[in-house]
């Protein structure tokens, strides 16, 4: 059997590339995404009723996965180089690349949806949409496996007076939602357990690291496990400023 789905919509997030996009959507609550059901499928009415809950699942597809092949055992980060079952993870990497992440339901208009505290890259194509319930989603017993003893990796974070006042004068109202953000992304340490060293040499490749925020890029220096971010700025600015 053989199955072939069409999104019900796609989201739009601060997240425009993987690097910096968080690995699961409770762990950056200030993220923002806005979810716009396909007009042509005339299904608007169908978030009828959806303002009544704080949550919603959203069921999607890794469309940037970019992987040829599936692997049983993966490497999750926070394992630290060792290995582990694919369906012990929440790897985008899967014989179905599906995605499944509970996200907070701001606000609902004419189909659309305003998300916070999402782990999705933007312009992800969305399968499905379904309100969490916690009378039989929060399961309070529930144990967590290898994960338990496995904290995320967590670092420390600085703003230089550089990055606070571009914050300021680039997202005006946004930019207290923006900071947090930001912060909540590098406190995890999004770096590829390549380039995390070791306790010895914790950043044996680079001190300074870029990612793309919503339009802006953001730079940020590691220093041990301090990560001191620079500035901010325009990624339209960045951009041409790559051109010789
Ligand atoms: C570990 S997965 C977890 C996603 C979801 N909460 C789940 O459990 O199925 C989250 C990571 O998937 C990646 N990702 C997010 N959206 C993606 C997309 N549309 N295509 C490919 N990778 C994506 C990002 O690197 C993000 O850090």
């Amino acid at each position: 059997m053989s199955f072939t789905f069409e999104p019900v919509g796609y989201i739009e997030t601060c997240f425009k590339e993987k690097f910096g996009t968080p690995r699961q959507p409770s762990l950056v609550p200030s993220s923002w995404g806005i979810l716009r059901l396909r007009p042509e499928l005339n299904l608007s009415e169908a978030l009828d009723g959806l303002e009544g809950f704080s949550h919603v699942w959203l069921v999607f597809v890794f469309h940037q996965n970019t992987n040829k092949g599936v692997k049983a055992k993966v490497h999750p980060p926070r394992m630290g180089g060792e290995s582990i079952g694919l369906f012990a993870t929440r790897t985008p990497h899967r014989p179905n690349p599906i995605g499944l992440s509970a996200v907070k339901l701001e606000k609902v208009e004419k189909g659309v949806l305003y998300l916070s505290g999402v782990d999705l890259v933007d312009g992800t194509p969305i399968l499905d949409i379904k309100p969490y319930l916690p009378t039989s989603d929060r399961i309070e017993e529930a144990t967590a496996g290898w994960t338990q003893t496995r904290p995320e990796r967590t670092l420390q974070v600085e703003f230089s007076d550089e990055f606070r006042s571009d914050v300021a004068r680039l997202l005006g109202a946004r930019s207290s939602q923006a900071e947090a953000a930001i912060r909540e992304i590098l406190e995890l340490d999004p770096r590829p357990v390549f380039y995390r060293g070791t306790a010895e040499n914790p950043n044996p490749y680079m001190d300074v690291y870029g990612f793309r925020f919503d339009d802006f890029n953001v730079v940020y220096k590691m220093t041990g496990d301090v990560a001191r971010i620079l500035s901010l700025q325009p990624w339209a600015e960045y951009q041409a400023s790559l051109k010789p």
